[in-house]
């Protein structure tokens, strides 16, 4: 088998590694060897089937034994190591995963994947592959790494879900955020309110097009055709199970008290209106009439009852209650809502959305669990025990920090993997806003933030929007490889990272590897590594292929580049003269044939 030049180059870079000599060679007739006398790493072996059965057409057999064995791979504990740590040792007469617990040996297990040459995958007969000689040693600085899916804005099947699940946990992320319910459809069956899936799962109409920009505009245009879906409480578990095989925790949200559009259609006595408003579930962003009424006892009643399914559904401690974009209009109309303001001695109906967030805290409280919420949620006053997801910046995680809540950062300008990744007219219609995977690397969650209160922070995540994302391919395309980034974010500390290192020489092999595997993927635009203004007022701007071996075409006449105009040298180096405007258009082309998308960049220094 062809063997890649540097094997280890494609991992995460862990804490430590120590490469030897010589190589260990694993068949289809090596065994595991389970040396901890419980059953917790019975999943780790299933895991093993996951890496091994598509390079041998088979798992490895099992066998438990007292002390490791000669020839085999062997898998133990040390509870003395860190939780989610592992040591991975290979060789030349045998293969040794030694991990703090079953999920840290699951983690070895992923790495033990990557140092299979990726040219064994989708080989036909194979019946050994060589693993260099190394120890791996490494631990995640981040024990919250998470990727929340959004199954409302378009529907994904239970594959789908699973397909999800499985790109993160190759990339050692622990933490599945289902965002089941939204403006527009409500995901998950709720059985003592069937109308919230007869009903509310289902919209008429879906925006085509372009990101209109504004909220909501006239100019917008719709497919009229039915879009719908909905989990059973089967499937629910189905997919809480086969996350839980892959040590990944689901936490489910349940919108509240705004973007519930699909709740108040199947029930429409929800709202501030007493039922006499009539709601359609939203085929676009929708107006401020998507909120239930907190003045309403009623409204309780309906939250606690489903978010009993819920718990009794999802066993994560963290059950997230949304809270965000929660528009008061209708509140200030409402004469419950006013009466609930003035009985509570509120100040106004910021207040009253924090109101509602104590009493659902208190409620989960009571049920053994946390209420998490998005950063509008402290807006009014903390509730006691609610940790905060900062989606707004970093500012919101950063002030619950030191009132000494815990948060979880995930914001817009760094981790939303709903915006496009470069600048092409050419990449599918998506969020009109920028993402580039360097922005992404260089993001540090514990930025802003004290040693001290560092401590509460839990980790990172990146969330996919799906406005624009209609197919499970789809979505493996706005998670590749930008997931590799995150997980590096929340694996290594920042003094371990370098986007160099990372860029030019583990990324080529990364995307190699999900070439030989057919994945989608978003291929990095080309760098730009340098903009100055001159003196005199000249602009300089340079370019560079986005790694080595990937070539960049480019025009400056405004024209979309082909293979045969000029080609980026190692470096391009553009000079505007004083106050003219060029436009620099690039298409990187990888090695294995992928076209990436366009890159327009504008340039020109006005001059003065
Ligand atoms: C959000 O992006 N509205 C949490
Ligand atoms: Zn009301």
């Amino acid at each position: 088998l062809a063997e890649l030049p540097d094997k280890d180059s494609v991992l995460v870079v862990p804490e430590r590694v120590a490469k030897g000599q010589g190589t260990f060679l694993l068949t289809a007739s090596t065994e595991a060897v389970l040396l901890s006398g419980d059953d917790s790493l019975a999943c780790v072996t299933g895991a093993l089937d996951q890496v091994l059965e598509p390079v041998f057409g088979k798992g490895l057999r099992v066998r438990h034994a007292d002390v490791p064995l000669d020839g085999a791979l062997n898998i133990s504990c040390d509870a003395a190591m860190p939780a989610d740590g592992y040591r991975l040792e290979i060789t030349p007469g045998r293969a040794e995963i030694v991990a703090g617990s079953a999920a840290g040996a699951f983690y070895a297990v992923q790495t033990l994947r990557q140092l299979i040459p990726a040219a064994a995958y989708g080989a036909a007969n194979v019946r050994a592959v060589e693993l260099p000689v190394v120890t791996i040693e490494d631990k995640p600085c981040l024990g919250y790494r998470g990727m929340m899916l959004d199954v409302c804005r378009h529907f994904f099947t239970v594959d789908e879900v699973k397909e999800a699940l499985d790109i993160m946990a190759l990339h050692k992320l622990n933490v599945f955020h289902w965002h089941l319910t939204d403006d527009q459809g409500w995901r998950i069956e709720i059985k003592k309110y069937p109308k919230l899936t007869e009903v509310g799962s289902v919209r008429s109409r879906t925006l085509i097009g372009r990101d209109p920009g504004g909220e909501y505009d006239e100019t917008c245009r719709y497919d009229e055709t039915p879009h719908g879906g909905f989990y059973t409480q089967d499937e629910i578990r189905e997919v809480v199970a086969y996350a839980a095989e892959r040590y990944i925790t689901v936490i489910p949200e349940i919108e509240m008290p705004g973007h519930s559009l699909a709740a108040l259609t199947a029930y429409p006595w929800l709202g501030c209106t007493n039922g006499d408003e009539s709601y359609e579930i939203a085929g676009w962003i929708c107006g401020p009439g998507n909120v239930l009424c907190p003045g309403k006892e009623s409204t309780f009643e309906f939250l606690e009852n489903v978010l009993d399914e819920v718990v009794a559904l999802f066993p994560s401690k963290l059950i997230h209650i949304g809270g965000d974009e929660c528009q008061h209009t209708r509140w200030e109309a409402c004469p419950d809502c006013q009466a609930r303001i003035a009985a509570e001695g509120l100040r106004d109906e910021t207040q009253l959305q924090s109101y509602l967030t104590h009493r659902i805290d208190s409620y989960l409280a009571s049920k053994g669990r946390q209420l998490i919420g998005w950063d509008e949620i402290m807006e009014g006053g903390l509730s006691p025990g609610a940790v905060i997801m900062s989606w707004r910046g970093t500012q919101g995680g950063i002030a619950a920090a030191r009132e000494h809540h815990h948060v979880v950062m995930t914001p817009g300008q760094y981790l939303y993997f709903d915006k496009r990744g470069t600048d092409s007219p050419d990449e599918p219609v998506s969020l009109n806003l920028s993402l580039p995977l360097e922005k992404i690397y260089g993001y540090d969650p514990a930025e802003g933030l004290s040693e001290e209160e560092q401590q509460y922070l839990l980790g990172v995540q990146a969330n996919l929007w799906t406005e624009f994302v209609a197919t499970g391919k789809r979505v493996e395309y706005q998670l590749l490889p930008r997931i590799y980034a995150l997980s590096e974010i929340a694996w290594s500390p920042v003094a371990r990272k370098s986007w160099e290192e990372f860029s030019r020489q583990r990324l080529p092999a990364y995307l190699a590897r999900l070439d030989a595997e057919g994945a989608a993927y978003q291929v990095p635009q080309p760098h730009g590594i340098r903009e100055e203004t001159l003196e005199g007022g000249c602009f300089r701007f340079t370019i560079r292929p986005p790694f080595p071996g990937c070539r960049v075409y480019y025009t400056l006449n405004g024209a979309t580049p082909y293979d045969f105009d000029r080609e980026v040298p190692g470096e391009l180096e553009v000079i505007v003269p004083r106050g003219e405007q060029r436009v620099l258009k690039c298409v990187a082309v990888t090695p294995a044939g992928r076209r990436s998308m366009v890159v327009t960049t504008r340039m020109g220094n006005p001059g003065e």
